[in-house]
C-alpha cells in the first residue's frame, strides 16, 4: 500500500490539473460510473453522506445532483490543494452550500462514530495506506445499516488485459505529463492500479472489517468496479 506522505504529495502537485487529466485520461467515461454510484447511493435515501477522498469534488457534486434525499454532503480530503479546487466550483454548482469541504484523514476520520447515512470513496481506496485501517474507521463513523458505496479501478476482463495495461503504462504517462507537466507521478498511478487487488479480495476485505451484505460489480470491462456494504442494522 502507498506511504501516505507521498501520495499527499503527488496530489498537491496535480491538484491545479486534476479535473482535466481525469477527462482526457477517461474519455469523460468517469462521469458515468459517478453517476451509476450516485443512484446506487440515492436507493438508500441517505441524509447525511460522507464523500471520502473527495479530491476536486467530482463526487460530491454528482451526490448533490442525484440524491435528493441528501441534506449535508461531507466532502473530505487530506490534501487542501485538491479541497480548493472543489471549493472553487461551489458557487456555480451547490449555492445553497450543501457540501461542506473538510480536511480529514481516511485513516483517522475526524467525525462522530454512527453520525453518517452513507459513504463513498471514489478511486480513492487504492491510495490508503493501511486499507483495513481505513474500512474500519468508515464502519465506525456509519449509522447502523448505513451503506458504503466504493468505486475503484480493478482488473479487466482478460482479452482487454494487455491493452490497458499497455494504455496505462505508456500513454497515460505520456498524455497526462503534457496535461500536468508531472508524467512521473502519473506513473504511479498506472503501478498502483495494475497492483490492486481483485473484486473478490476487496470484497473479503470489506467483510473482514466487518461489513455485511458485501457486492461487487464490475463496469466498463471491468476496468472498474462499484463494491457496496452496510453496516448491520
Ligand atoms: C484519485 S483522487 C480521487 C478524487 C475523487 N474522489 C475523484 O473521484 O475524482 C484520490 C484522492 O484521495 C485522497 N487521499 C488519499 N489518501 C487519503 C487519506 N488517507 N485521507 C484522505 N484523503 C486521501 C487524495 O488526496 C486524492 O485527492
Amino acid at each position: 500500500m502507498p506511504e501516505a506522505k507521498a501520495v499527499n504529495d503527488f496530489f498537491s502537485r496535480i491538484a491545479a490539473r486534476y479535473d482535466r487529466a481525469n477527462r482526457v485520461m477517461s474519455s469523460g467515461i468517469d462521469i458515468l460510473w459517478r453517476r451509476k454510484q450516485a443512484s446506487l447511493v440515492a436507493h438508500g435515501n441517505p441524509q447525511i453522506i460522507l464523500d471520502l477522498a473527495t479530491g476536486s469534488g467530482d463526487v460530491a457534486y454528482t451526490l448533490l445532483r442525484k440524491v435528493k434525499s441528501a441534506e449535508k454532503i461531507i466532502a473530505m480530503d487530506f490534501c487542501e490543494p485538491m479541497l480548493n479546487q472543489g471549493r472553487e466550483k461551489q458557487a456555480t454548482k451547490d449555492p445553497d452550500g450543501i457540501i461542506d469541504f473538510r480536511v480529514g484523514d481516511c485513516l483517522n476520520l475526524p467525525l462522530e462514530s454512527e453520525s453518517v447515512d452513507a459513504i463513498t470513496i471514489s478511486f480513492g481506496l487504492r491510495n490508503l495506506e493501511d486499507r483495513h485501517k481505513g474500512l474500519t474507521e468508515m464502519l465506525r463513523v456509519l449509522k447502523p445499516g448505513g451503506s458504503l458505496h466504493v468505486l475503484e479501478f480493478t482488473q479487466p476482463w482478460k482479452p482487454v488485459r494487455g491493452l490497458y495495461y499497455w494504455y496505462l503504462g505508456k500513454v497515460i504517462p505520456w498524455v497526462s505529463g503534457r496535461i500536468t507537466g508531472h508524467a512521473d507521478a502519473y506513473e504511479y498511478l498506472s503501478t498502483s492500479i495494475e497492483g490492486f487487488p481483485t473484486k473478490a479480495e476487496i470484497s473479503a476485505e470489506l467483510a473482514e472489517a466487518g461489513f455485511q451484505n458485501v457486492t461487487a460489480m464490475g463496469m466498463t470491462a471491468s476496468i472498474v468496479a462499484l463494491h457496496q456494504a452496510y453496516k448491520k442494522q
